[in-house]
Parts: C-alpha cells; structure tokens; sequence
C-alpha cells in the first residue's frame, strides 16, 4: 500500500469555497534528480488564487491540482542522483506549482533538487514560504538592468509582498528607496522594512512628494498598478531612467512616445515564470544570498490550517495586509 497524505486541490477553475477541497492522496516519491520535502508552511501569493480562479484558462490539465507555488519544509527522501547528504536539509521553495500538477499546499512536495533551495539555520520556515514569487521577483525588477548603487528607486506599494522585497534589496544594494503607500499600516511596514521615504498617496500629493525626495529624479521605478501610476512614473523619472512593470491594472496602457524618447526612457515588463533562465538562476542566488547576510525579513502573517486552505486564498485575493501562510 502506497503511503498518503492531505492535500489541498481543486479539479476546475472557480471560488476557492466552490473548488478547493482537501484529501488523502499518494504521498509522492522523488524522481531522478529531485528532493521529496515535508512540507511545513505553503505561501500563498495572487499568482495562486488567480490561477484557480482561471486567469490561465478555465481548462484543467489534470484530474486535480494542487495549489500554492512558494513553501518551505525539510527534506526527507531524494531521488537518483541527489546527493544523499541533503535529507534533513531546511529548504525554501520556488515554482512549486509552475506548470505541475502538485505545488506546496500538501504535506509533502516531490520536485526539482534546484527549486528547493538551503535555509540558513536561522530563518524560519515562515520567511522561507514567503520568499520565492515575490522576493524573487522583486530581485529581477530591481537588477535587470544593472547596479543600483547609488541610485533612488521608487517602489509602488512597498508594503505588498513584492515591494517589500524590492525596498529591502534595494537598501541592500546601497540604492535610496521612495516607496509609495495606501495607509498609515502599510506606511509602518514600508518604514520597517527601511525605506527612505514613505509616501501616503491618499494624504499627500505623490507627485509633490516623490520630487521632494528626489529632486534630479527616481532612477528607476518599480511598478504594482502601471495605468494608475504610470503619469507619476513618468513625470518623476530621472532622464535615462527605467520604469519596471510587473503587475497590471488595466489591459492598456498608453502614453506619449516623443517625451520618452527625448529622456532615454527604458520600458522593463517582467512575468517571473518566463524570465530567462540565466537571469532566473541569478535572482535565486541573489535570494538566498540576501537571506543568509540577514537583509530579508517577514511581513505580519496570516497563519491558515489546510482545511481553511479557501480561506486562505480568500485573504490574498481580499488584499490581506501582511503574508498569508497556510500551516501544514
Ligand atoms: N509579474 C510577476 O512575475 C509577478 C510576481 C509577483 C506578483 N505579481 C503581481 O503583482 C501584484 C502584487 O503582488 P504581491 O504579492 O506583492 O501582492 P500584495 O502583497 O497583495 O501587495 C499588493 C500591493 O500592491 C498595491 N496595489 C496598488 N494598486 C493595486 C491594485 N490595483 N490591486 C492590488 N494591489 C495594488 C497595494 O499597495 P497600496 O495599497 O499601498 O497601493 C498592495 O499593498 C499582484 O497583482 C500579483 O499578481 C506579478
């Protein structure tokens, strides 16, 4: 008899109360060149309640799937050519649900030895599950077009999941950060997690505020909501500066061309799962370095069992303030 375990899964793209349900299913075992890891917390980001809800297609590839990309766990089997030394490793997880059947909201996660990355023995498990869609996004955003150093970035909504991760490595790599928010809550987390500025858009005019603190201009921007921002972005920027988007608010986006041109403007658009893989391979390494020197660092979580896995998806597309984390 095959061992089992409880997972979350849905068969068809819906509410998380009409689809996600938990069961006993296989526990699975690792393939050549992958890690089996007990699975202690599953993150859970927009990318997972909005693949469920059918953003990706309503059409299902398998008889179910199981949501949540990001988690953390130790790992307890590996398969052919793994080194054995790694069982007992602390792991972090990245693209657990990327185009698989099984992401992290399971007791257990069979895959790639790469996307089960080594946790420094002083990070939680909880910072681990909120790191791999966000930080690493934030890390492509902020590095894709060279060294900060030096430079002033402006990150919308620095107390979301990825703009805390854009303020942090951009303090890290020695940029001043303006970060723009919605609350004084959020305005506390902005300033927690060390940046420079913090702009409250809803008491203050931004784009007074933005030059205030950057009189010559942001250097680059990175961007939640582009059509809402994007004439803050672009009356901000310094000439030669890059605008990153990677989220989107509206389906268009239009804007002038010449006063671009004239300001040497770079446009960067960046989706995580189809960022090459060189650049991919850095922003990892570039993580978990940040995370062993300490520079990451918890938004307030939201801690879910498995059976309120609905609930838990609910939080994140109802705009939780903080992580939700799902406890296995
Ligand atoms: N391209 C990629 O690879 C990638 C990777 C990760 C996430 N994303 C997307 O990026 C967005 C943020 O992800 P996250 O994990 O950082 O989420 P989050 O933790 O919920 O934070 C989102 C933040 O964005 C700000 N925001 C501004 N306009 C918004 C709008 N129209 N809708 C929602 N939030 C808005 C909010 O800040 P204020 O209230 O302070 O304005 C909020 O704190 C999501 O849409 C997600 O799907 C894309």
């Amino acid at each position: 008899m095959p061992e089992t375990m409880r997972a979350a899964v849905y068969d068809r793209a819906g509410s998380a109360q009409d689809t996600l349900r938990v069961v006993e299913i296989e526990r699975p075992e690792p393939g050549p060149g992958e890690v089996r890891v007990r699975v202690r917390f599953s993150g859970v980001n927009p990318t997972d309640w909005k693949t469920r809800a059918g953003a990706r297609g309503a059409g299902i590839e398998h008889d179910y799937v199981v949501p949540n990309q990001d988690g953390a766990g130790e790992i307890d089997a590996v398969g052919e050519g793994v080194d054995p030394a790694r069982v007992g490793e602390r792991v972090w997880i990245w693209f657990g649900a990327w185009q698989r059947q099984h992401g992290t909201a399971a007791e257990w996660i069979a895959l790639p030895e790469r996307q089960a990355v080594k946790l420094p023995d002083n990070v939680s498990f909880e910072l681990g599950a909120s790191l791999g869609i966000p930080a690493l996004t934030a890390y492509r955003c902020l590095f894709a077009d060279g060294p900060i150093s030096g430079q002033t970035v402006l990150v919308a909504g620095g107390a979301g999941a990825v703009g805390h991760y854009a303020i942090e490595l951009a303090k890290h790599a020695g940029a001043r950060v303006v970060t723009t928010v919605s609350s004084g809550e959020k305005a506390r987390l902005a300033e927690a997690a060390g940046a420079d500025v913090v702009v409250n858009y809803r008491q203050e005019d931004a784009e007074h505020a933005v030059r205030a603190a950057a009189p010559n201009g942001v250097n680059r921007v990175i961007e939640v909501a582009p059509a809402q921002n994007l004439p803050l972005d672009v009356r901000t920027l310094a000439p030669a500066g890059t605008i990153v988007f990677y989220a989107t608010d509206d389906p268009e986006l239009t804007m002038r061309v010449f006063p671009r041109m004239q300001a040497n403007v770079t446009l960067r658009f960046v989706l995580i799962y189809t960022v090459p893989e060189p650049a991919l391979a850095e922003a990892v390494a570039g993580v978990s370095a940040a995370l062993a020197e300490g520079v990451l660092t918890e938004l307030p979580p939201h801690v879910f069992t498995l059976d309120e896995i609905a609930a838990a998806h609910d939080a994140v597309e109802h705009g939780a303030i903080g992580k939700v984390l799902v406890k296995l």
